[in-house]
């Protein structure tokens, strides 16, 4: 999807979706889930002249990081994961690189992290971010919050018409179940931007989604 703030990516072989938002009021810009391709994401950010402050990760895995180290070389910015990701997004076979037969963090000293908890907020130019932690797809799964714009990126949390798998390590069906009523206490016209696939709407998704039980 592409307004005038919001621009996806599809960015690898499990058509994961990296995310650059970028606030209204500035050049000032955020990439979420650098999953793989860079090369399309650095022309995109060089046309338009982005100033990039921060990456972001919804969670720590492989498809979703695989392009992190290419970023931070150009973009060396604060990588913010929630503080109970951390230990996953370091470790090859926890973040399933090394299953997938690559080591995706190889030079951990590059890379500045900001461990993060529930409702920290932080700031893209003047627009203010909000996490919301939503595990269950793994232990520290976030969701990025736009309040005032009714914006959620949903990470592998809530897909349209899906959820996220459990069965990764430290995935956990009865934490999702409890993360999805969270997303769910946001108002219904919130849109909901996933890692994979299309964005959809709250409403509609209350009606459609066969995991969304309340
Ligand atoms: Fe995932």
């Amino acid at each position: 999807m592409n307004n005038k703030q919001i621009f996806s990516f599809v960015v690898n072989e499990f058509a994961t979706n990296c995310y650059i938002y970028k606030d209204s009021e500035s050049n000032n810009a955020i990439i979420i889930d650098p999953g793989g391709e860079t090369k399309e994401i650095f022309n995109f950010i060089e046309r338009n002249k982005l100033n990039i402050e921060k990456v972001v990760l919804t969670h720590s895995h492989y498809d979703h990081i695989k392009g992190l180290e290419d970023i931070i070389r150009f973009f060396p910015v604060e990588v913010i994961i929630h503080q109970e990701e951390y230990p996953l997004v370091v470790d090859n076979q926890k973040n399933l690189s090394l299953f997938l037969g690559e080591k995706c963090i190889k030079n951990l000293d590059i890379i500045k992290w900001k461990k993060v908890k529930d409702q920290e907020t932080f700031y893209c130019g003047k627009q203010k971010i909000k996490i919301l932690h939503t595990p269950g797809h793994t232990i520290g799964s976030i969701c990025i919050y736009l309040e005032n714009n009714n914006i959620l990126f949903s990470g592998d949390t809530l897909f349209c018409g899906s959820v996220g798998r459990t069965d990764f390590p430290t995935g956990n069906i009865d934490m999702l179940d409890e993360s999805l009523k969270k997303i769910f206490s946001l108002p219904e016209e919130t849109m909901f931007l996933p890692g994979h696939n299309n964005y959809c709407y709250l409403k509609k998704e209350k009606q459609h989604n066969p995991f969304v039980k309340f």
